[in-house]
């Protein structure tokens, strides 16, 4: 049977479906930095509405099934405007480490390029002990921009040192 990929802007309608996904990924306590107890509707809903108002939300779907997210949105204060932060993205384990994180990501940033000329900055935070994903960032030309020391109480309840990434838009304009 052949497989049908899509990459598209998020709904509010797709909230429930996003959700799940995020309780799904939110078993490994090695991935996102947000307890399960944590992912809440609210939480889901305040995100995504969040990104459709100042930022982007894709989702990546199989089939019609969405199997990863990816979102970022302004902070809310004017002088850090040209930014875009909490960037989170997921893809459900079943299909991680097949090429779909890659193919979501540059996506969301080819149409960061082409759609917001005003964003100079996507900024991100990865756990540093993360290799994978370090390299993962790195190859889509994000830089590494500093330790946050100690930023993370993991579930263990040892510190983690968190890094601070950042993706510098090359059609930036300005206002
Ligand atoms: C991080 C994540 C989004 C990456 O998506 P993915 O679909 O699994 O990654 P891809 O298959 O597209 O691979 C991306 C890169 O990572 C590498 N990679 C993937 N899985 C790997 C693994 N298990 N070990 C080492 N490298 C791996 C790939 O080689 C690829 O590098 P390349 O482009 O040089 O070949 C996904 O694994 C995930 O959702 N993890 C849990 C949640 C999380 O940690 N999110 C990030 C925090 S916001």
């Amino acid at each position: 049977m052949s497989e049908e990929l899509e990459i598209r802007m998020a709904q509010l309608s797709d909230s429930t479906d996003i959700y799940q996904l995020y309780q799904r990924v939110a078993d490994d306590p090695q991935g996102i930095i947000r307890a399960k107890s944590e992912i809440t509707t609210e939480y889901v809903q305040n995100f995504i509405s969040n990104s459709m108002n100042t930022g982007l939300i894709l989702v990546l779907t199989l089939n019609h099934q969405i199997i990863g997210e990816i979102h970022a949105y302004r902070y809310g204060i004017e002088a850090l405007d040209h930014n875009l932060g909490d960037l989170t993205i997921v893809i459900h384990p079943r299909y991680q480490g097949k090429g779909y994180g890659k193919k979501l990501f540059e996506a969301f940033l080819n149409r960061i390029e082409q759609l917001f000329p005003d964003i100079l900055r996507v900024e991100l935070i990865t756990r540093e002990q993360n290799l994978k994903t370090r390299a993962f960032y790195s190859s889509l030309g994000f830089k590494e921009e500093g330790r946050m020391s100690n930023r993370i109480r993991n579930a263990e309840g040892h510190m983690e040192t968190p890094l601070q990434m950042a993706w510098m838009n090359p059609d930036y304009r300005g206002n």
